[in-house]
């Protein structure tokens, strides 16, 4: 111990949460204790997405919330970790409430830069300067050994785990910001990745989802043999203890994308989930985007994953008010989203990321109220869908594994005498609420649903 306490906050995705959990684990190696309280710190974490406008206008209120609190509280260290570090480097370190900015590639270096900026009080800078040429060797190697040697901990959900088969992204979808802040594509040893999940397992893990931008892509060249995404979930299938693993994102493609439905199709710890967002349904879009089908491609897609996994659960994503996106091409979108039958769509409105090839080179034309329009009427379109596919789970049983208490605890929708109320997530990630003991909490456990939403399954436990 050195007696210096820290908090920590995620505000971005699965990676991003992921890193968190990286970055906890070492700084408590490293003699550091932590705290969910903000009060109690002695140094403030926060991890940050770049995403869209809006995930960083959050940071930067939250930032200016810490900046009130050092007025009274002028030792307290405030680093920025993550992919808005990275974006906006030194800019970030002159916002007066910041003493650290580290990128999500410089994260092995987390526990040094905070023990410097308590000793010294001076601000600590740590980005990749090249962040989009091939990443180095040698700073592969810090990587991976931090990954895995702290890829043991997430305690924020007992029994699960984020493991990371692949770093970056290269495809640089014209709209986004993840290839400039995340750096290239590097797939992680099948070793290191089966060796993480064993000790995992030796942990008392359940349930881990692999992690990757298009995570189906996944291709490791092992002497003669190349991995594919199959072949590290056919490894982590036949690990003691793992009774579940799930994978995201997958990016339409046909690489791969056989050999993954088939085990997914054969093996019963491979969950029958697939996160494949389409972005749009305009032909025209999509090439705009450089997403590199066509929405009728698309759907051939989906009808082969459903053919070969039946019951498959499908989620998307999608992105309305893309630039040049007419009510057309809209339609066309809501026209796709009905067709997917998807179980749940995470849908966002456009927003220019500077540096990103559409910024660059496109105009974002569709008027703020457009874009609220559209994205109102595809959420409406998805609920009744979503709603629809809930309903036929009405008073059947299903498996979950619990998260802990729900959201609203405190209420009892019968069933489980006094119990509190909890949380739990299927194999094909719907959300179930029911009320049990908080012991079942990283359990699996059997619910009857008796009322069901678009979003979220309700019943009573078995
Ligand atoms: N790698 C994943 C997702 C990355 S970001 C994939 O390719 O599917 C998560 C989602 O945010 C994307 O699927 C996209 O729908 C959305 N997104 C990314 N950049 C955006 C932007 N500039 N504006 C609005 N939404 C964006
Ligand atoms: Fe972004 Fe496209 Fe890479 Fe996904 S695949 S992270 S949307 S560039
Ligand atoms: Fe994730 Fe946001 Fe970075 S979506 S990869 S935290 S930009």
């Amino acid at each position: 111990m050195n007696g210096k306490i820290v908090h920590i906050k995620s505000f971005g995705c699965q990676m991003n949460k992921l890193d968190t959990a990286l970055v906890s684990s070492a700084l408590k190696e490293a003699g550091f204790s932590l705290t969910a309280s903000v009060k109690e710190a002695d140094v403030v974490l926060i991890n940050t997405c770049s995403v869209r406008e809006h995930a960083e206008q959050r940071v930067l209120s939250h930032l200016g919330h810490l900046k009130h609190i050092k007025e009274n509280k002028p030792d307290l260290i405030v680093g920025v970790i993550g992919c808005m570090a990275q974006r906006l480097g030194d800019k970030l370190l002159e916002h007066e409430a910041v003493n650290i900015v580290c990128g999500p590639t410089q994260i092995p270096q987390i526990a040094k830069l905070i023990t410097e900026a308590l000793e010294r009080n001076e601000k600590r800078l740590a980005v990749t300067e090249k962040i989009l040429q091939k990443t180095s060797e040698n700073q592969n190697q810090t990587l991976e050994r931090f990954e895995s040697a702290y890829g043991i901990e997430d305690k924020k959900i007992p029994s699960q785990a984020y493991v990371r088969a692949m770093r970056g992204c290269n495809n640089f979808c014209t709209y986004c910001i993840v290839p400039y802040v995340r750096g290239p594509e590097v797939c992680r040893a099948p070793e290191a990745i089966i060796e993480q999940i064993k000790r995992l397992a030796s942990q008392g893990v359940k349930q881990v989802t692999l992690l990757g931008q298009t995570v189906n892509s996944y291709k490791y060249k092992k002497g003669r043999r190349i991995w594919c995404l199959a072949d590290l979930l056919d490894a982590a299938s036949a690990i003691e203890g793992i009774e579940w693993l799930k994978f995201v994102t997958s990016y339409p493609s046909e690489e791969f994308f056989d050999e993954i439905l088939q085990v997914m199709a054969d093996s019963p710890k491979v969950c029958n989930y697939l996160h494949i967002p389409a972005q749009s349904g305009s032909d025209k879009i999509l090439r705009a985007m450089n997403r590199n089908y066509t929405a009728a491609w698309y759907l051939e897609l989906l009808a082969k994953a459903r053919a070969t996994v039946p019951g498959i659960a499908i989620a998307g994503d999608f992105i309305v008010g893309f630039p040049g996106e007419t009510e057309e091409d809209f339609e066309a979108t809501v026209e796709l989203l009905k067709k997917a039958r998807y179980r749940n769509s995470f849908i966002f409105k456009y927003s220019p990321r500077p540096g990103t090839t559409a910024d660059k080179r496109l105009e974002d034309t569709v008027p703020a109220e457009v874009k609220q329009k559209r994205i109102a009427e595809l959420l409406a379109v998805q609920e009744k869908i979503s709603d629809e596919l809930s309903r036929d789970f009405l008073d059947k049983e299903v498996k979950v594994l619990v998260e802990g208490l729900s959201k609203k605890s405190h209420l009892n929708i019968g069933g489980s005498g006094d119990n509190p109320q909890l949380v739990g997530r299927t194999a094909t990630d719907y959300i179930v609420v029911f009320n049990g003991p908080t012991s079942l909490a990283g359990q699996f456990a059997k619910v009857k649903i008796t009322k069901t939403s678009p979003l979220t399954l309700f019943g009573e436990l078995i």
